[in-house]
Order: C-alpha cells, then sequence, then structure tokens
C-alpha cells in the first residue's frame, strides 16, 4: 500500500521532535499504522539545528502544505490562535485530516473547526494538545468510556510546576528558573500563559469536554497563577502537611461543572502532590472505575511529538473506516453534548487555606473565629506563629473545611475590615483528592 503523506507545518521544538520520532521509528511506526508515513513537505521560516531534515521539500509558506495536493495530512505546531486557525480550516476545506499540539486552538476555536470537520468528513486529533507524552485524551475517551466521570484533577502545565519544584527543593529564585524552562524548550512563546495558568485552563477546557461532554468554554474557565505565591505560603503548606501544586480542577456538581486552575494545597502523601518537575499528571474519577492517575512528561521535544505521531498513526488506521463512526472529536456524539452550566468561580466549592496578619492582640483570634462560623466555614485546623521581628505582627494560618467560594469572599472581606488585621488574606484553595 502506498505510504501516507503528511505535511508538518512549525519546526520548532514540536515540529522537530514531531521529524525526528517518525524518521527515526519508521519502521516500527509502519508495522502499527498498516502503512508507512512519509513527511512530503515542511513548512518553516527557519531550519531546526537539532533535525536533520535532508532531501524533504521545505517551504516557508504553511498554507502551500494545506493546499499541497499530495498531502494527507496536515500536522499543525505552529501554535497561536489565528494563523493556526486559518490554516487548519484551510486544510479541512482541502479534504485533509488534522493532527495539532495546539491547545489554545482547540480550546477557543474547537467547537468551529470541529464542526467544519464534520461537514468535510475529516478527522481533527489532539492528543499532543494536553500533558505531552500522556496519551491523557485517549484514556479519558476511549478507555473510560464506560464511567460517569465525577471530577478530574491535574498537573498539567510542566513549566509551572518545575518552577515550583525548584522553588520548593532549591529554594531557586522564580524568574531564574522561568529562564531555565524557556531555554529547556518548555515554555510557551509567552511565559505569562504558563505561570498565569492560562496554558492550563486551556488544557482543562479541552479535558472537561471529553470527560463530561459538553461544548469547549475555555471563556468561563476561572484562572488564577503561581506569580503570587510566596516562600511563607509555601512553608507553612508543609508544616500543615500540604504541598501547594497549581492544579486544574474540574467537578461534576448538581448545579453545573466546576472549571477552575489555581495553586491548590494537597496532602503531601497524595500520589499527585509527589508529581515533581516538568512531570504532568491528572487524576481521573469515575464510577465505575474509581480514581486512575496518568503520569508523564507534559511538555519536552520527543514526549510531545509522541503524542503527535500517535495521533498520525491513529488517522491513518481510521482512513479506511466509515467517516460517520470515527471516535467523535469531543468523545460524545456531536448531537449529545450536554448544556449543564460551567459554575462561576464564587459557586465553586473547596476547602481553604487562609493566611492572616494580625496585630499581637487579645482577641483577635476570637473575632477572627467568629466572622468565620457566623458564615457556616468550618475550621479544620489552625496554626498561630510567633510575632514577626520585622513588622511584629502575627502569622495565622487556617484551614478550612469545604465551603462554598462566595461564603469566603465574605468572610475574607469582613477579615480584612479588622482593625488588627493588616494587609490582604492570602487564600489558596485545599483539594484533598480522595
Ligand atoms: N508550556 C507548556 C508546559 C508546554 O509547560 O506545560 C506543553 O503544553
Amino acid at each position: 500500500m502506498k505510504p501516507v503523506k503528511v505535511g508538518i507545518c512549525g519546526l520548532g521544538t514540536v515540529g522537530g521532535g514531531t521529524f525526528n520520532v517518525l524518521k527515526r521509528n519508521a519502521e516500527e511506526i509502519a508495522r502499527r499504522a498498516g502503512r508507512g508515513i512519509e513527511v512530503a513537505q515542511i513548512a518553516a521560516r527557519r531550519p531546526n539545528p537539532k533535525c536533520e531534515t535532508g532531501a524533504t521539500p521545505i517551504t516557508a509558506d504553511i498554507f502551500d502544505v494545506a493546499n499541497n495536493p499530495e498531502i494527507d495530512i496536515v500536522i499543525e505546531l505552529i501554535g497561536g490562535y489565528t494563523q493556526a486557525r486559518e490554516l487548519v480550516l484551510k486544510a479541512i476545506e482541502n479534504g485533509k485530516h488534522v493532527v495539532t499540539a495546539n491547545k489554545a486552538l482547540i480550546a477557543v476555536h474547537g467547537n468551529e473547526i470541529f464542526a467544519k470537520a464534520r461537514e468535510k468528513g475529516v478527522m481533527v486529533a489532539f492528543e499532543a494538545a494536553v500533558a505531552g507524552g500522556i496519551p491523557v485524551i485517549k484514556a479519558i475517551r476511549e478507555g473510560l468510556s464506560a464511567n460517569r466521570i465525577n471530577w478530574l484533577a491535574g498537573i498539567i502545565n510542566g513549566t509551572g510546576n518545575f518552577i515550583l519544584t525548584e522553588m520548593r527543593e532549591k529554594g531557586r529564585a522564580f524568574e531564574d528558573v522561568l529562564k531555565e524552562a524557556q531555554a529547556l524548550g518548555y515554555a510557551e512563546a509567552d511565559p505569562t500563559f504558563d505561570v498565569e495558568g492560562i496554558d492550563a485552563a486551556h488544557k482543562l477546557t479541552i479535558l472537561a469536554s471529553i470527560a463530561f461532554g459538553i461544548p469547549l468554554q475555555f471563556d468561563k474557565a476561572y484562572t488564577e497563577g503561581i506569580s503570587k505565591l510566596t516562600s511563607a505560603d509555601v512553608n507553612y503548606a508543609e508544616a500543615l502537611g500540604y504541598r501547594i501544586k497549581h492544579l486544574g480542577v474540574a467537578r461534576r456538581t448538581d448545579s453545573g461543572f466546576e472549571l477552575r486552575v489555581h495553586p491548590t494545597l494537597i496532602p503531601a502523601d497524595r500520589l499527585i502532590a509527589n508529581v515533581n518537575g516538568v512531570m504532568n499528571a491528572v487524576m481521573v474519577n469515575g464510577d465505575a472505575a474509581g480514581s486512575t492517575l496518568y503520569y508523564g512528561a507534559g511538555a519536552g521535544m520527543e514526549a510531545t511529538a509522541s503524542a503527535v505521531v500517535a495521533d498520525v498513526v491513529d488517522v491513518v488506521r481510521a482512513l479506511t473506516t466509515d467517516p460517520e463512526n470515527h471516535v467523535p472529536h469531543l468523545a460524545f456524539q456531536p448531537d449529545s453534548l450536554s448544556d449543564h452550566p460551567i459554575l462561576p468561580i464564587e459557586a465553586c466549592e473547596s476547602a481553604y487555606y487562609l493566611r492572616i496578619q494580625a496585630k499581637d492582640h487579645p482577641g483577635v483570634l476570637a473575632q477572627v473565629a467568629t466572622i468565620l462560623s457566623e458564615r457556616g466555614i468550618n475550621i479544620e485546623s489552625i496554626m498561630q506563629k510567633e510575632v514577626e521581628e520585622q513588622d511584629g505582627l502575627v502569622p495565622m494560618i487556617l484551614v478550612t473545611h469545604r465551603v462554598v467560594e462566595a461564603r469566603v469572599n465574605d468572610a475574607i472581606a469582613a477579615l480584612e475590615a479588622l482593625e488588627d488585621v493588616v494587609g490582604n488574606v492570602v487564600r489558596i484553595r485545599v483539594e484533598q483528592l480522595n
């Protein structure tokens, strides 16, 4: 059988990795796919020194690939929203299947892209968009298809996890670790996407759609980054038996779905609390399988290429099947997606770590306890530290039981209004994940 011809758009970290893996493992991949896979064209503005492209034709214009009649599958690895959207829509228009690693594209324009792909009867695969080399989309979409998924929670940004790990283990400065993550090719072109949780929210949006059968709704995800975390909170969390991780949480409730990314305290003995460096992990809780955990490299040249090439193999295998019977893009049949809403963050429920800086006066603790109890907020643990020399203030650290966020917002406002409380109350959400 003739080889399937693919075109790679973008020869950066992931594009270079994809070319190398396709070339190095060509024979093994052909044995799995049932046909050879040939890179017929590459679109790249500059060569990648880590990639020996030999005689493969190279163009500077990505649309040459989308319009190339020889090409069956366009692999979109240019990143970003605008040009990538145009490229993918053009490829679909021309009847080509698409494989992409672009989480921003899928989270923001996925509904439009999938509708177009259904119209044209082509596949769009995006395993590499979430958690790099971990086949978590396939696991949820196919491996767990018997389950009603209750919740999922994941460390889904390698750069952020690398920064938090280096800060905690080696006391390194935030900026210094971020520079290293950029040099290693982990960080996004705009690294604020990593540190402010936007990249994780893109990925969480995709996971939630596949887990719950809902349209992609990135604009409704709550996003909070790690840039405001202090080493004081990292240390207090440790003293209370927790680790702080930047977590994406998607949870089914009766009134809607929670969709939130924020720093989170997790009990230190949970496996996911011990996922360090650039590694990612996603826990999925389903009614039949219970909790399952998927762990691996969340970013990097060949780890991400592994997922891209796996999608190419899936497309090649499916090329001969009935287009009406392809695995649906968002795991559920498009006409049976649910309209159960995404909840605003005020309606989400979590436990909370609160740090209050108070003047060293009698009765402050009692006032704090009153404010919380008046709002029905149950305290799980409390720790009062000695007076800090530099400002004469006493740090009070509380962990609450689970409560709706709106009540905590109200309590924080009341706490900050107390005469003996100085500055803002630090709030970090806590998840037990059990
Ligand atoms: N910047 C992303 C991360 C790359 O650090 O996880 C992989 O999506």
